[in-house]
């Protein structure tokens, strides 16, 4: 299974990081995203992203501009036709994401592989929902993605095992470090790590200490590189809420029970980076 060209569904901070990473490596991408503009912003944060590898001396000015070339941007699925390997990272809605997978099996040619950039829904499903569950698998990457060596290669119950090797080769060829998960709520990363996040929430929620607190005493009492609240930002508090979701009514665990704060948060619009303000402020959107 030789993967050549690949098709990114979504332009958003996920997706034009996924985009940027096989563009680097030398793929042929389409980037897919639903209005011309999204597709625009994601073509925008991947031209500042590879300006600032470059101003490091890094890489080239030629070679940054032969990445960009690589990216065909489009606002139908369409070219997606005839890609080896599609990787979606759209938004995170169970509905919307088996919608997308039954359209792209319908697009794309056969024994192209179908994956998920999912932090949270199961892949069995969404597998479910194509006539080819064989060859759908999740690709996990991690914001930001040029920097995160780490894919969670994640195995539905239906992926061929040829699937996976793919999959794992292709994460190497662009640079990242595969390591395969059963499909489980969470899979293994977010498992671990967004309860850690809801615990940092509710240690503001009980007023045990001021948010600079919360993040320098996990920076320095456990080497973490940013603290909990600021990874929250950084990860999007829908997303970070979506996941304790996934993981409360999955596991049907009170263990997962997310913070009354974080609800708090997200009702008020208050996503964190994307929004210019979270737990802590951002001079821009
Ligand atoms: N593109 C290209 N290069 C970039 C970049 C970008 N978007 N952002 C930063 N860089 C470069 C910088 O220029 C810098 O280069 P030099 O070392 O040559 O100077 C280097 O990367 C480090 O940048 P910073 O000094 O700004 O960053 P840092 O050392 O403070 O590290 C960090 C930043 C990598 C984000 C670090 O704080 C970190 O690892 N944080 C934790 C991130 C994390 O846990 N992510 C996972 C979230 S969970 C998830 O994503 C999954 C999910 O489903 C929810």
């Amino acid at each position: 299974m030789e993967i050549r060209k690949v098709g990114v569904v979504g332009a958003g901070t996920m997706g034009s990081g996924i985009a940027q990473a096989f563009a680097v490596a030398g793929y042929d991408v389409v980037m897919q995203d639903i209005k011309d503009e999204f597709v625009q912003r994601g073509l925008t944060t991947i031209r500042k992203s590879l300006e600032r590898v470059a101003s490091k001396g890094k890489m080239s000015a030629d070679d940054v501009a032969a990445a960009l070339g690589r990216i065909r941007p489009s606002v139908t699925l369409d070219p997606l036709a005839d890609c080896d390997l599609v990787v979606e990272a759209a938004l995170e809605n169970v509905d919307l994401k088996t919608q997308l997978f039954r359209k792209l099996d319908g697009i794309c040619k056969d024994g192209a592989i179908l994956a998920s950039n999912t932090s949270s829904i199961s892949l069995t499903r969404i597998a479910a929902a194509t006539t080819r569950p064989t060859h759908v698998v999740g690709m996990h990457f991690f914001n930001p993605v040029p920097l995160m060596k780490l894919v969670e290669v994640i195995r539905a119950l239906q992926t061929d095992d040829e699937v996976i090797r793919a999959v794992e080769e292709v994460s190497r060829k662009i640079g990242k470090t595969p390591h395969v998960v059963k499909d489980s709520y969470g899979f293994v990363v977010n498992r671990v790590l967004i309860p850690m996040i809801n615990e940092g929430i509710n240690c503001l929620y009980e007023g045990l200490a001021q948010p600079e607190d919360i993040d320098d005493t996990m920076k320095l009492g456990a080497n973490h590189p940013m603290g909990p609240l600021a990874l929250a930002d950084l990860i999007g508090l829908d997303i970070v809420l979506n996941v304790m979701e996934t993981l409360y009514q999955g596991f049907e665990d009170p263990k997962y029970r997310p913070s009354p704060l974080l609800k708090q948060m997200v009702d008020a619009g208050y996503l964190g980076r994307k929004t210019g303000r979270g737990f802590f402020r951002y001079d821009q959107a």
